[in-house]
């Protein structure tokens, strides 16, 4: 893959650019906790976006090629704004945020592709910001630390995408480390790796092959119905600022005064904070067991109190349940579509594929794609 974008880059532009990967990412547990100031155990994944980058002597153009679409664009850094739609709005999105903060990136030249299965929700869109982020701050010198570069490509999401995501995918693509995954606090942005020794299981997702298109527009409704509850908490104890201040005793006080699905999503949220606690205890103790129930229980909450599940998530996830040779599995990222996470026994990996494969193909009449992915390094320099 490397090769392949030099390559396309020497044929386009010229000069030596700088390589750099950027991976998408998985998330064990702790949906839609991000941004609501809980706690997310994602990690890095070994599949990502490989870019070739250089400055340009072409002024203020910026030349981008996306290899694996073909398509070409450029824009000027003095003028520009978001397309309708696009990949180019997570790359301006980008630039417009370094510029936000007061530095002034030249011309620059751009190829872009990888591997990270299209509309499968592993979030090639934060590899995308990251991993250009990460390549303009190299090749301009700007100085600007990962931390920053992890929140300005939030940022780009926000304001150039129209999706307020949290921090969750930017934080993993950047600071994802190999075996591990990360407990991440989305409040204080304290993290530590955490070891995912899975001994005799292996990770395995399943893709439900929806296309998340609605996701945008329900994701930003459901972070205006964590904020609806917030205001209602805080009604009765200003010092609420967001869900992770609540806990089940205030949550369950409140019931009466607040629109059944406004608790049910809260309800979701705070226990999906526990949950992710629990998690990592289990993974401490090596009880793999407790870790897959525990995602049951995450899509269970993510099905029925937050509803952002569809039928084809659930198929796959009801498949796994009678299986004891898998711990557990849930739909994992935004939801609406995307891929469920199942925790499987590493022998029993090419039986459940075939098994869940046909009675995906026989339900909905397609293929189902599964990948096998591994806890990988963040943004790097190749
Ligand atoms: C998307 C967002 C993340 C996070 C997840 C849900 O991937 O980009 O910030 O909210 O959904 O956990």
């Amino acid at each position: 893959m490397q090769d392949h974008i030099l390559s396309i880059f020497q044929q386009r532009f010229s000069g030596q650019p700088l390589m750099i990967h950027a991976p998408g990412r998985i998330n064990l547990i702790g949906e839609h906790t991000d941004y609501n100031k809980g706690f997310v155990l994602p990690a890095a994944i070994d599949k990502g976006i490989v870019f070739a980058i250089a400055a340009n002597d072409q002024g203020n153009t910026c030349r981008m090629y996306a290899a694996d679409l073909d398509e070409y664009y450029e824009f000027d850094l003095t003028n520009f704004k978001p397309l309708t739609r696009g990949w180019q709005n997570y790359l301006m999105g980008v630039v417009h945020e370094i510029q936000q903060l007061a530095y002034a990136p030249k011309g620059f030249d751009v190829v872009f592709g990888g591997n990270i299965p299209k509309g499968a929700g592993l979030s090639s869109s934060a590899a995308l910001e990251c991993g250009l982020a990460f390549g303009i701050n190299e090749i301009f010198q700007l100085g600007i630390e990962r931390f920053r570069l992890i929140q300005l490509s939030q940022l780009a999401e926000h304001n150039f995408v129209g999706v307020k995501c949290g921090i969750m995918d930017q934080f993993a693509s950047m600071m994802g480390k190999h075996n591990h995954v990360i407990r991440l606090d989305c409040r204080s942005l304290d993290y530590v790796h955490v070891p995912l020794e899975l001994n005799d299981y292996s990770l395995v997702l399943c893709d439900s092959d929806v296309s998340h298109d609605l996701a945008d527009s329900e994701y930003n409704t459901r972070r205006e119905e964590c904020e609806a509850g917030i205001e209602i908490f805080r009604k009765s104890d200003p010092n609420i600022h967001s869900l992770r201040d609540v806990d089940l005793e205030t949550l369950l006080g409140h019931q009466q005064s607040m629109p059944e699905v406004i608790f049910r999503r809260c309800r979701y949220v705070v226990a999906e904070n526990n949950r992710v606690q629990e998690v990592c205890t289990a993974l401490e103790k090596g009880n793999l067991e407790r870790v897959g129930a525990l995602l049951y229980q995450g899509h269970a909450g993510l099905q029925h109190d937050y509803e952002v599940s569809c039928k084809e998530l659930d198929f796959l996830v009801d498949q796994t349940r009678t299986d004891d040779k898998i711990l557990g599995a849930r739909m994992m990222g935004g939801g609406f579509g995307g891929c469920t996470i199942n925790l499987v026994k590493t022998d029993h990996i090419d039986t459940f594929i075939d098994q869940i494969g046909t009675a995906f193909q026989k339900k909905f009449g397609k293929t189902l794609k599964t990948y096998q992915v591994h806890p990988s390094a963040g943004v790097r320099i190749i």
